[in-house]
């Protein structure tokens, strides 16, 4: 049966309905036709599941924070491969936009003065998290829904987005899948914006949903962009043991501990100063570290986390999500025992170039991709650099998707809805076509499996070459064995075999360029930490990966970082 096709038009398309895609939305204003695309109901997207808080300077827990020192902390946790104009911008507009969230109807926790509260997280010399219990991802995604409903703004949901139309450096477009419909449609744009989250699924242990799987990245890098600096995967260092799942640095904020099986609180030994406050790189080291020397539980592979002094009321007031969490997933009361935790792979730095206001670029001279604009843990700005500090994610969710909105607004005001080429679905429709009817023996639980593990054995934590090498070669062997794979469902309604399949093309090609990314930076930088080059090399690696399509797998470029007021140095916590 052929598949039915549509065409739709927009001034603005929004891919992605989480905090950067509804905050991009409500930026773009009366007057102009908005819509989202999104593989998910709204309030189910990924921002969601952050937990502990979003950073803003208030100076309400210390009146001595300033946007200066959050500058500061971002850049050093960055380990300097943060550009520091648009680290700048994001600081000073921080305390701005929680009053703003506020007034759209947040409920931050409060101060006993009533003001609006404050704890520490990792990397953070000054407490500086705006939280709402450990809720607040969730709570702000629902105040934004609220606000995109008012707006009437249209929400294809449970729409694929599976290719990306661009033609002359001048983006038209979109092609996405409608789920439920098992319909192939055209949405033509005069502005598109980019707001599709992380690539965090390639990994075995991950905090990330099973929807981050690039698909906006690999759209975007199928159409002839480079993406930027993806060999960056942060490790979260307190997962659910086995399960992946966050128990939010929101808790070491509250005081919690971490301990090895001698009950010893060991960031002693890597972090005097910060102790589990010290930045989420050098943490989850610490804790695998441990792990790999033999100090885990019962010399196993998770050490604990340990919230019993904090306080059965302290937990519910602050912390009952983790509570709730650990219970149903570990079977463990947190009140009466520690939480068995180990690193979760929870966020990606790299992804789609842009500039301060969202537009996307293609070269190290930042051309830009007319029409074409991204947000939040897809883009890369580059605010979080090697290493990315709590809270700073929903602070540029917000942040860079209000900007983005504007920028992509006022573009799509000026100019009229772009031709469409002849062919502008065929890739996606041939695509589709060839997993619905391949006939092979592969099936893709398997192979998506064999990817996580090997991944996450191979170009986790800790990476040397030869490892990333023999992980390039995994890669290749899987992607032959995906020429293989078949899939049982072949209606078009509904047919989520064929979404899993959409979907694992993707994880494995960006596997494949987060690990040529690692496989040629030789050195140790935020979260890229390589044993067999374990020095910062400022000399030669002070700069930006650009990885582009060709037909022989990645091809790296480089472009410099932005440095303005504080030039790199040792870093220590
Ligand atoms: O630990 C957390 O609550 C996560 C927050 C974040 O990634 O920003």
């Amino acid at each position: 049966m052929a598949m039915e096709e549509e065409v739709f038009s927009h001034d603005l398309l929004i891919v992605g309905a989480g905090l950067a895609g509804m905050r991009a939305a409500i930026a773009a204003g009366e007057g102009l036709d908005v819509a989202i695309v999104s593989k998910l109901h709204p309030v189910r997207s990924h921002s969601g599941a952050a937990q502990g808080g979003i950073a803003a300077s208030l100076g309400n827990s210390d009146e001595e924070d300033s946007w200066e020192t959050h500058m500061f902390d971002t850049v050093k946790g960055s380990d300097y491969l943060g550009d520091q104009d648009a680290i700048e911008m994001m600081v000073k507009d921080a305390p701005g936009v929680i009053y703003e969230l506020e007034h759209m109807g947040c409920v931050f926790t409060r101060m006993d003065d009533g003001r609006v509260a404050q704890r520490r997280f990792g990397g953070h010399s000054k407490p500086r998290a705006c939280f709402a219990a450990d809720w607040t991802g969730h709570t702000i995604l629902q105040v934004l829904y609220e606000q995109i409903m008012k707006r009437r703004v249209r929400v294809y949901e449970e729409w694929y987005m599976v290719s990306l139309i661009v033609r002359d450096n001048v983006c038209r477009g979109i092609v996405a899948y409608d789920i439920d419909q098992g319909k192939l449609c055209v949405i033509r744009a005069k502005a598109v914006l980019f707001a599709t989250g992380g690539y965090g699924r390639a990994f075995k242990i991950t905090s990330n949903a099973h929807a981050n799987s690039g698909d906006g990245i690999i759209a975007t890098y199928r159409a002839g962009i480079p993406l930027e600096d993806m060999e960056f995967v942060q490790f979260h260092p307190t997962g659910l043991w086995r399960q992946g799942i966050l128990v939010s640095e929101g808790a070491r904020g509250e005081g919690a501990y971490i301990l090895n099986n001698d009950g010893e609180r060991f960031m002693t030994n890597y972090a005097p100063e910060m102790m589990e406050l010290a930045p989420r790189d050098l943490t989850s080291r610490a804790i695998q570290t441990e792990i790999n020397e033999g100090r885990g539980i019962g010399g196993q592979d998770y050490v604990y986390i340990d919230l019993r002094h904090l306080g059965k009321e302290r937990i519910l007031e602050r912390l009952p999500q983790i509570h709730d969490l650990a219970y149903d997933f570990t079977g463990v009361d947190c009140f009466e025992e520690p939480i068995p935790i180990q690193p979760t792979a929870h966020y990606s730095m790299g992804g789609i170039p842009c500039t301060m206001e969202g537009q996307v670029t293609c070269d190290p001279g930042n051309t830009p991709i007319k029409g074409f604009f991204a947000a939040g843990e897809c883009s890369c700005v580059s605010v979080h650099g090697a290493n990315r500090l709590g809270t700073n994610s929903l602070l540029e969710a917000v942040v860079f998707g209000r900007r983005a909105g504007t920028a992509a607004s006022e573009y799509a005001k000026g100019e009229v809805l772009p031709e469409l080429p002849d062919d502008a679905n065929q890739p996606a429709r041939e695509e589709i076509e060839w997993v619905l009817n391949n006939q092979g023996s592969e099936s893709v639980m398997a192979i998506k499996d064999d990817l996580q593990t090997s991944m996450m054995e191979n170009c986790g934590i800790f990476r040397t070459e030869e490892q990333l090498k023999s992980q390039l070669a995994t890669i290749s062997k899987l992607r032959e064995r995906f020429s293989k794979v078949k899939i049982d469902d072949k209606g078009r309604r509904f047919n989520t075999d064929l979404i899993g399949a959409l979907e694992l093309s993707r994880l494995l090609e960006f596997s494949d360029i987060i690990v040529t990314g690692a496989v040629a930076r030789q050195e140790c930088r935020g979260s890229h930490y390589r044993t067999d080059h374990p020095k910062r090399d400022d000399e030669n690696w002070l700069k930006h990966t650009l990885a582009y399509r060709t037909d022989d797998g990645p091809r790296l470029e480089y472009k410099p970082v932005t440095i303005t007021t504080y030039q790199p140095e040792e870093r220590k916590y």
